[in-house]
C-alpha cells in the first residue's frame, strides 16, 4: 500500500472522529494527522480508542491561521486534505453569523492556498507518485429547502414520501441560513481552485448524520439526553419539517470511497433516501428511549413542547444520491430503525461522555493535555 501523510480537519468532532477513526483503522499505512481547534464542538475523547496508535496524531490548531496551516503541510508532508472543520450549527449561525463566515469560508480558503502553494513547490510523496488531492464536506442544506407537494409514494421510483423533488447535484445553490450560505461559499472556493489553478479537489454534500459522539446541541442526541434526564422536548414549529437522515458510519465510509476513487472536479451528493417529518422521528425515538431504559409505551409522550419556529427554517430537504451509487457503488449499510436503537442504546451506555459534555468538563479535562504545539 502507497505511505500517505493525509490531514483530516475536525476531526474532534462528530462526524470527524468517525472518519479519523476509520482511516487510522483501515491504512495503517497512512500518517493520520487530525487538525482540530477544539472549539466547544471538539472532543479529543471521541478518539480515545484510537489516540495511542502509531499512525494517528492530534494537532490543537485553528484553520484561520495561514502561517501556521502552511508549516503543517511543509513540516508533514501533506499529500490529502479531507476537510471537516466547521462550525455546523445553524441556531448558532442565527445568533453569530461572523463566526460561521470566518471559520467556514477564511478557514476552507486558508487551508486551500496552503495546500496549493505548498502542493506547487514540491514533489508530493517524495517521488511525485502520490497526486494530492483536497476533499471538502460540505452539507445538503447549500442547495436550499424542498417542496413538499403531491407525493407519488415511497415505492415508486422518481419519488419520495414528503415530494417528487430531489437534490440533485445539478440543483442550483439556494442557501438560506447563515450556516449554509458559508458553507455554499466555501464549495465555491473548492470549485475555484480546481477551475484556477488545477487543483485535484473533490466535494461531497450529505444529508443530515446522526450516531454516536454527536454534540447534544443537534436534535436527535439532545432529544435522547433529554428524555432520560425527563426534561421537555422542544419542537420548532409544527414539527412537519423534513430531514433525510444517514448513520454516520456509512457517511464516513462513502468519504473513504470519494476520497480514493471520485473523479477530479466533481461533486457526489450522499444520502440514504431516508425523508423523516420531525414528529413522526421524535415518536420512534421517544418509544425507542423509553424501550431501552424499560420505561412502559409513551412514558415520556408528554415531553414533548411546540416551541417557536427556527427562522427561516427549511422545510424539507432530500438527497438524490443515484451518482454515488452507480460511479462507486456505495450504498447505506442501515436501516434506520436499526441505526436508531444502535444510537440511543450507544448514548444510554455512555452517559460518562454526554454528562461530560453537557456540564462543559471535558474542555477543562483536554485544555492542558492539547496545549498548542
Ligand atoms: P461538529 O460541529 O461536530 O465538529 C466540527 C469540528 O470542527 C469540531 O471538532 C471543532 O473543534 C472543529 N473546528 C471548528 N472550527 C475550527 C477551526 N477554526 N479550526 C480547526 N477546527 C475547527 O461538526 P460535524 O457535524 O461533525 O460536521 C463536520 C462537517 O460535516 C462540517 O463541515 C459540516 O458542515 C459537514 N456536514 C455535517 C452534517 C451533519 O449532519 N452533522 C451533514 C452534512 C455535512
Ligand atoms: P438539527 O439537528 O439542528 O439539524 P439541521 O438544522 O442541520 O437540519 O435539526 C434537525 C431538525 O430538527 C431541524 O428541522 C430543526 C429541528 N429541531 C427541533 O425541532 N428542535 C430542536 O431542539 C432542534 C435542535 C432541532
Amino acid at each position: 500500500m502507497m505511505k500517505r501523510n493525509i490531514l483530516i480537519t475536525g476531526g474532534a468532532g462528530f462526524i470527524g472522529s468517525h472518519v479519523v477513526r476509520l482511516f487510522v483503522n483501515k491504512y495503517a499505512d497512512y500518517n493520520i494527522y487530525n487538525l482540530d481547534k477544539l472549539t466547544y464542538a471538539g472532543n479529543p475523547a471521541n478518539l480515545k480508542d484510537i489516540e495511542k496508535k502509531p499512525n494517528y496524531r492530534f494537532i490543537k490548531e485553528d484553520i484561520c491561521n495561514f502561517d501556521a496551516i502552511l508549516q503543517i503541510f511543509r513540516q508533514y508532508n501533506i499529500d490529502g486534505v479531507i476537510h471537516l472543520a466547521a462550525e455546523s450549527h445553524v441556531d448558532r449561525s442565527i445568533k453569530d453569523p461572523f463566526t460561521f463566515a470566518q471559520t467556514n469560508v477564511i478557514g476552507t480558503l486558508s487551508l486551500l492556498q496552503a495546500a496549493k502553494t505548498v502542493w506547487s513547490e514540491s514533489n508530493c510523496g517524495g517521488d511525485g507518485s502520490v497526486s494530492p488531492r483536497f476533499y471538502h464536506i460540505s452539507t445538503d442544506e447549500v442547495y436550499g429547502a424542498l417542496e413538499m407537494n403531491n407525493p407519488k409514494g415511497g415505492d415508486e421510483p422518481g419519488g419520495g414520501p414528503y415530494g417528487d423533488k430531489f437534490f440533485t447535484e445539478q440543483t442550483k445553490y439556494n442557501p438560506h441560513s447563515p450556516y449554509s450560505a458559508a458553507k455554499a461559499s466555501s464549495d465555491h472556493f473548492v470549485r475555484a481552485f480546481h477551475d484556477t489553478y488545477g487543483m485535484d479537489t473533490v466535494i461531497s454534500n450529505c444529508s443530515n448524520n446522526y450516531g454516536p459522539y454527536q454534540f447534544p446541541e443537534k436534535l436527535i442526541p439532545l432529544f435522547i439526553n433529554n428524555i432520560r434526564n425527563g426534561k421537555p422536548l422542544p419542537v420548532y414549529g409544527k414539527g412537519e419539517n423534513v430531514r433525510d437522515w444517514l448513520f454516520v458510519e456509512d457517511h464516513a465510509r462513502a468519504i473513504d470511497l470519494i476520497f480514493h476513487k471520485g473523479q477530479t472536479g466533481e461533486t457526489y451528493n450522499i444520502g440514504g433516501f431516508n425523508e423523516w417529518k420531525n414528529i413522526d422521528l421524535i415518536k420512534q425515538l421517544i418509544k425507542t428511549t423509553d424501550e431501552v431504559l424499560g420505561n412502559p409505551p409513551h412514558h415520556s409522550d408528554h415531553l414533548i413542547q411546540y416551541v417557536t419556529d427556527r427562522a427561516g427554517h427549511d422545510l424539507r430537504y432530500a438527497i438524490d444520491s443515484t451518482k454515488l451509487k452507480e460511479e462507486l457503488g456505495w450504498q447505506p449499510s442501515l436501516q434506520f430503525e436499526e441505526g436508531i436503537k444502535l444510537t440511543v442504546q450507544w448514548y444510554l451506555d455512555n452517559q460518562e461522555w454526554m454528562d461530560n459534555v453537557v456540564s462543559g468538563q471535558y474542555l477543562e479535562y483536554y485544555k492542558d493535555m492539547y496545549e498548542k504545539r
